[in-house]
């Protein structure tokens, strides 16, 4: 049967250790060319939201193992035009191995994947982003030798997609994951409930004590920006910045999924010091996501 991936909900703990194993062996030999488990295979790439980061890392990934990546701007394909997800998912199922997608509602990637005979890998909705937290857990593993036992905290938007990903991998992986937000923004509590080693807390330093690593994303998710006037209001007591570093543990490391924006989410005295380690970050996308398309398409 195809296996998508959705959400992290999609991956057993076991699952996702092996995914980090061969993150490890292909980021380590990412020169041996003789690897191409995506050998004769097309990989649709269907965005409707902008990017950098994942449309290049899949790009690449996709070719390095072989295959052939189509980058699909869907507000040019007829699903913009009114044919059904249903319908597309089948056509392109004629055509294609496997599907990306960055897209507005979450639904939609799941009747894409109800509807598709190949892969379908979630790559943003409003909701999720996997993709993301998996290169970020695989960050995490390079710099303290386990995710687990960690203390990570989030701050800003406990309802975004990052802080949505963020909790989905915390009730697979055992590390301790706090969220700082305003009571507005908080993650659901049916959504956490029942795991301990997550919580949320509306004070920031207080949250961040003893923390491993200290984690943000943008005030204004692409799709709400609507909303920026309040967002940019409610989020400014959540940024992360010299006192939340200070209150963190010494070896404390900062982690952002990018793109940033210094002096509102993080100061760029965090943003750009040594603590920051958002660049290795951004290039684990590449090797996680290599490693994810092995695993799903080399069948
Ligand atoms: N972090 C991330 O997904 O970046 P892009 O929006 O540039 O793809
Ligand atoms: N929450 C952000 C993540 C960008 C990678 C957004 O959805 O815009």
């Amino acid at each position: 049967m195809k296996k998508d991936l959705l959400t992290i909900s999609d991956m057993t703990a076991d699952e996702i250790g092996q995914l980090f194993e061969l993150t490890e062996k292909l980021k380590r030999e990412r020169g041996n060319q003789a690897y191409k488990p995506l050998s004769g295979k097309s990989i649709g790439l269907i965005f409707a939201k902008s990017s950098t980061r994942t449309r290049v890392s899949f790009e690449v990934g996709v070719s390095e193992l072989g295959g052939t990546p189509l980058y699909l701007d869907q507000g040019k394909m007829q699903v913009g035009r009114g044919e059904t997800v249903a319908d597309t998912a089948k056509v392109l199922s004629r055509f294609l191995h496997g599907i990306v997608i960055r897209t507005f509602s979450h639904k939609d990637v799941e009747e894409l994947a109800a509807n598709a005979s190949i892969p379908v890998i979630n790559a943003l909705t409003d909701e999720f982003h996997p993709c993301q937290i998996l290169a970020d857990m695989f960050t995490m593993k390079e710099y303290c030798g386990k995710v687990e036992g960690l203390k990570l905290v989030f701050f800003g938007d406990g309802r975004s997609n990052i802080a949505n990903s963020l909790v989905n991998a915390a009730k697979k992986i055992p590390f301790e994951l706090v969220v700082t937000a305003p009571e507005e923004f908080r993650p659901e509590e049916d959504f956490i409930k029942g795991y301990s080693n997550i919580s949320w807390d509306p004070d920031p330093l207080r949250a961040s004590k003893d923390a491993d690593f200290l984690y943000t994303d943008v005030w204004v998710s692409m799709g709400f920006e609507k909303e920026s006037e309040e967002r940019l209001k409610i989020f400014q007591p959540y940024q992360v910045n010299d006192a939340a570093v200070n209150a963190a543990k010494k070896s404390v490391k900062f982690l952002h999924c990018l793109p940033a924006h210094r002096d509102q989410e993080v100061a760029a005295s965090v943003m750009d010091s040594p603590i920051s380690i958002v660049f290795d970050e951004a290039e684990n996308r590449l090797h996680v996501q290599k490693a994810l398309l092995s695993m799903l398409f080399d069948k």
